[in-house]
């Protein structure tokens, strides 16, 4: 076991907050896994799992082991006369794997094509965009309990998959490492352009003939005009959840801000764009230090060079402030806060 002490997160983390951890060990194997689990130095430290670190921020160091999981392997495990099922190991980068299957004809991660992360971290939150979920193909994972050390495998049902939500992150919530994820996809593609936006970038791309191949293609162009790049500036994605709210709160609203943003969803309530919500109280393009909201979408919050973690909380906590006050409406974090 190569376990580092003070170990830099600021490459690991797409918010490139300069944070640490107090001891950091990659993991390649089950059996590495098992060997930090044992080992009793570590018995009581806290644990936090790590993938791409796209979806975490950092407010403080960790006072505990960083297990960055790099499990790797993709493997086409089993098929019937309509699926392919295919096993992707946690560590496997998630555009990867999508490219992967695109390649072979697998369908139904298309329209989550340039997801950043990893593919461990997507049961967390069920990732979604673009009129699909990691729920619509999702087969089963296997997990280790990290008290027991036992492995398990959780069913699509005992997943209790949500809105960015899984029970990972409520009952089981630091209680799972997630080795691997298994994809049901389809030997016949059933298309889904739904999303409007998807539909008028395959016109401007001048797609006559429908494929994975070209839905993917045009969801990549879509997201490379729509979010910024943390390559180029820390973020890591949507900073906080579309609220949901009733629809008879929504008609309220609707007559004293006609124009705001809500989509009918299928329990009969309405999704409102929080974008739009932190736009209208002033936010977009706004910064404080060199932490921001960006300048085109508001639902993403920056760091443009050196922000600390706590300012980008802050700005989160004013944000949601601001949304109360003006519409009555809760926001809440899509990003994790350690
Ligand atoms: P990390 O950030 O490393 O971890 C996230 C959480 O999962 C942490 O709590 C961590 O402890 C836990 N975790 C990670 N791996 C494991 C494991 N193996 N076992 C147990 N727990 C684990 N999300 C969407 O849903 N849709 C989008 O369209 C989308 N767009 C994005 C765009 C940008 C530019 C960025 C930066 C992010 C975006 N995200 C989006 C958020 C992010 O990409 C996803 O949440 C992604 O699944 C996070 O993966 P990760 O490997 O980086 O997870
Ligand atoms: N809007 C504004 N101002 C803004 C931003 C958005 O008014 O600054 C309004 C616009 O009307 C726009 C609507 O909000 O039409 C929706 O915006 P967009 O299409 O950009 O999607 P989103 O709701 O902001 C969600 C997901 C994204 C996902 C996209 C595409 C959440 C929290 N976010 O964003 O996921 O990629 O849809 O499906 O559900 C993520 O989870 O990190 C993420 C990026």
């Amino acid at each position: 076991m190569n376990i580092q002490q003070n170990y830099s997160l600021k490459k690991l983390n797409t918010f490139h907050i300069d944070a640490s951890a107090k001891y950091f060990l990659e993991v390649a194997s089950i059996e590495d896994i098992l060997e930090v689990l044992s080992a009793n130095k570590y018995l009581n430290q806290s644990k936090l799992i790590l993938g791409g670190g796209s979806n975490l921020l950092f407010t403080k160091d960790f006072d505990g082991i960083v297990i960055k999981n790099n499990l790797k392997g993709i493997n086409l495990i089993n098929e019937d006369s309509d699926f392919y099922y295919v096993k992707a190991s946690a560590g496997e980068v998630w555009h990867q794997l999508v490219i992967h299957c695109i390649n072979k004809n697998y369908a139904g991660l298309e329209n989550l094509s340039l997801i950043p992360g990893n593919v461990g971290a997507s049961p967390m939150q069920n990732i979604g965009a673009y009129g699909a979920e990691i729920k619509d193909t999702f087969h089963e994972l296997e997990a280790l309990n990290i008290n027991d050390k036992t492995l398990h495998t959780f069913s699509n049902a005992d997943c209790k998959f949500g809105y960015r939500e899984s029970i990972f992150k409520h009952e089981l919530k630091n209680q799972f490492i997630i080795t691997s994820v298994t994809f049901k996809l389809n030997k016949r593609p059933a298309y889904n352009i739904r999303y409007g936006a998807i539909e008028n970038e395959l016109e401007t791309m001048g797609v006559k003939e429908l494929s994975i191949q070209a839905i993917s293609k045009a969801v990549c162009n879509i997201r490379r005009s729509k979010l910024p790049n943390p390559e180029v500036m820390g973020n890591a994605g949507s900073f906080f959840k579309n609220p949901e709210i009733m629809k008879s709160k929504f008609d309220r609203l609707k007559i004293e801000f006609p124009d705001i943003v809500g989509f009918n969803i299928e329990n009969g309530n309405v999704k409102l764009a929080a974008g739009w919500l932190i736009e209208q109280c002033g936010w977009k393009g706004k910064s404080f230090g060199d932490a921001g909201v960006h300048k085109f979408q508001a639902l993403v919050l920056v760091n443009y060079a050196n922000a600390k973690g706590n300012e980008i909380f802050d700005l989160s906590e004013k944000i949601m402030i601001s949304v109360k006050e003006k519409f009555g409406v809760g926001l809440e974090r899509e990003v994790n806060i350690i």
